[in-house]
């Protein structure tokens, strides 16, 4: 939420500040701004909406500079409007700030600094920063000291970034539970709100802690910890992160090239780990807390989004084939309720970019419980990948188009191995599910090559007004998933139920005009979804069924059959979103909307 990014080097600061808000774009696409200094002269340009306008000034501005900060805006506080856009500066127009977060105490901020004759023109949290940089500047002279004091003030989230006049080599910036990251390069530094942003120009990173502080300049970094009170010896990590992969090549769009590359992700997540001939799970990330994973009694997911509709599939395969009880939290409710935890509990935070507020939250919460907190993350990087005491990475690959898809996939597919590896090798399922694990890639590709079909479907139905989705056991979750694919970029009203929670007063909202998209792919509880999809029909609704193939008998039941390759109940909800994920997106494509940037939404949710 927010894109962030600051450059200092032989570049044209500009270009590159534009080009890392155009990667950073699915993170929030409200406003774009940036800040630059040329010839002592400090220019602001801003505009509303995407970055590409912003660009287009830009390139009209024909600016020569070699320091830039920019941002591209998710608006949390204040309208979407310019004077909203960040950067924001005081009243002098000496400081500039981008900010990412939320500044918990601004009104009193403002309301202090109000009464020392400082005047706002923003509805944003973020301006108190550059008056109160202003401020203390005033006062002490020295831009890092003003700065270290100002973030001494403020309470709340934020990654921030300032440029001064009065130090116009230097780039200053600070975190606290919202992401940042700085770009070493040769004579030319960078900081950005993810690696997306500066790949195309360095490997080399520094993933910043809460509470750092960085002095940037084109040939220095330098980074303090407001709390340890003392500067640091950066570690610089490198990238193994392939830029290809974030780039578009032949697709329409991102959201349907993830889509396509489901195969891969789940070949990914599970290579080097399934193991069906050595009888093995082997999760490399879990080797240094297998002790303690023989202890757990008790397991809380928290997640938020997709990712919880992946926790909650995860929540049968543990319960079933581990035998531990499991829990399944959003994060954003974990937070703020008492309950009781022993030791013997494991959290695990499932989350694609690993900078989900809330989910940090959660895990912030139970650091001092001495419980075993774990993440299954696919941003390698992230905060919650570096928080968590071990993990298993999603390998999913980057994925930028704000629905996820490809990331769900391999949640559920790591999810199948964290289930198998803590069952111990005592469930039945071990060696049939790790087999299926490695056939799964092929059949996710016969779900792509029949594609077709599905848009087919888009078209017939993409002019309803309201969907209900249904499942059961493993397939309610992906029910849900469904629904919040379609909600999230066709603006469709959209439920998921369990399918036998129908009765229990969903089903009064059928009627012709109420579609049912009903999954009823092979498993011991097909018989009562078929009554679940006689029952709606009884009422008139349409019913979509997504079946396994060689089940004829539904298409007498059904207004339209989608069929995919037979697979395990455990791994199903895999197969069975592609469906979903591909019914939303040609609706939404139908309807014109831009599928990769969904309306009020933005990628990351890096604010509670
Ligand atoms: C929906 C979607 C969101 C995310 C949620 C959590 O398509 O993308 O619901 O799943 O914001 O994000 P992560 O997984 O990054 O923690």
């Amino acid at each position: 939420m927010c894109g962030i990014i600051g450059y200092i080097g032989p570049l044209s600061a500009t270009d590159v500040v534009i080009e890392g808000l155009e990667s950073l774009e699915y993170r929030g696409y409200d406003s774009a701004g940036l800040a630059t200094i040329e010839k002592n002269k400090p220019i602001v340009l801003k505009q509303v909406g995407r970055v590409s306008g912003l660009r287009k000034i830009v390139e009209q501005s024909k600016l020569k500079t070699t320091i830039a900060i920019g941002h591209t805006r998710w608006a949390t506080h204040g309208g979407v409007n310019l004077k909203n856009a960040h950067p924001h500066t005081n009243l002098d127009n000496t400081i500039f700030v981008v900010h990412n977060g939320i500044i918990e105490n601004a009104s009193d901020i403002r309301s202090k600094l109000e009464i020392d004759g400082y005047r706002f023109v923003s509805d944003t949290d973020t301006e108190v920063v550059p008056h109160l940089i202003d401020y203390y500047f005033k006062q002490i002279d020295d831009f890092k000291a003003a700065f270290e004091a100002t973030l001494r003030d403020i309470k709340g989230a934020y990654s921030l970034v300032a440029l001064s006049q009065s130090d116009p080599e230097t780039i200053y910036a600070a975190r606290l539970s919202s992401p940042l990251v700085i770009g070493v390069g040769e004579d030319e530094n960078f900081i950005a709100s993810d690696p997306s942003a500066i790949i195309e120009h360095t490997k080399k990173v520094i993933y910043l802690d809460d509470y750092d502080v960085v002095v940037l300049t084109k040939s220095s970094v330098e980074v303090s910890n407001l709390k340890h009170d003392k500067t640091k010896k950066p570690n610089i990590e490198l990238l193994e992160y392939d830029n290809e992969q974030a780039l578009l090549g032949d697709y329409p769009n991102f959201m349907l090239k993830e889509i396509f590359e489901t195969p891969a992700a789940i070949r990914n997540a599970s290579l080097g780990r399934a193991l069906p001939d050595k009888n093995l799970v082997k999760l490399g990330g879990l080797e240094n807390v297998s002790e303690q994973l023989k202890y757990i009694d008790r397991i809380v997911i928290v997640a938020m989004g997709t990712s919880y509709y992946a926790g909650l599939v995860g929540e049968y395969l543990i319960e079933e084939m581990a035998g531990i009880p499991v829990e399944v939290q959003l994060a954003s409710e974990f937070n703020y309720r008492d309950e009781p935890f022993s030791r013997s509990t494991a959290i695990i935070a499932i989350s694609q970019s690993g900078e989900t507020a809330d989910t940090i939250a959660a895990l912030k919460k139970v650091e001092d419980y001495g419980v075993l907190r774990l993440g299954i993350v696919n941003a390698v990087g992230s905060s919650i990948s570096r928080i968590t005491d071990a993990g298993v990475y999603c390998h999913a690959g980057p994925e930028k188009a704000v629905a996820s898809t490809k990331a769900f996939v391999a949640q559920v597919t790591v999810l199948n191995l964290l289930a198998l590896k803590l069952s111990e090798g005592k469930t039945k399922r071990f060696k049939p599910l790790l087999n299926e694990l490695l056939l799964l890639p092929d059949k996710a590709q016969a779900i792509l090559d029949s594609i077709d079909d599905i848009k087919k479907l888009a078209d017939k139905y993409y002019g309803y007004r309201d969907f209900l989705y249904i499942g059961r056991h493993t397939s309610f979750p992906a029910a849900l998933e469904g629904a919040l694919k379609l909600k999230e970029i066709s603006y469709i009203h959209a439920e998921g139920y369990a399918a036998g929670e129908m009765k229990h007063g969903p089903i009064a909202m059928i009627d012709k005009d109420f579609p049912t998209f009903a999954i009823a792919t092979d498993s011991p509880l097909l018989d009562k979804t078929y009554s679940n999809i006689q029952e709606i029909r009884a009422r008139c609704g349409p019913v979509i069924a997504i079946a396994t193939i060689g089940n004829s008998e539904i298409k007498k039941l059904c207004d339209d059959v989608i069929y995919i390759p037979k697979t395990e109940t455990e791994t199903d909800p895999i197969l069975q979103v592609i469906v979903m994920q591909l019914f939303a997106y040609f609706i939404s494509m139908k309807k014109g909307f831009d599928v990769d940037k969904p309306r009020n939404l933005a990628k990351s949710v890096t604010v509670e």
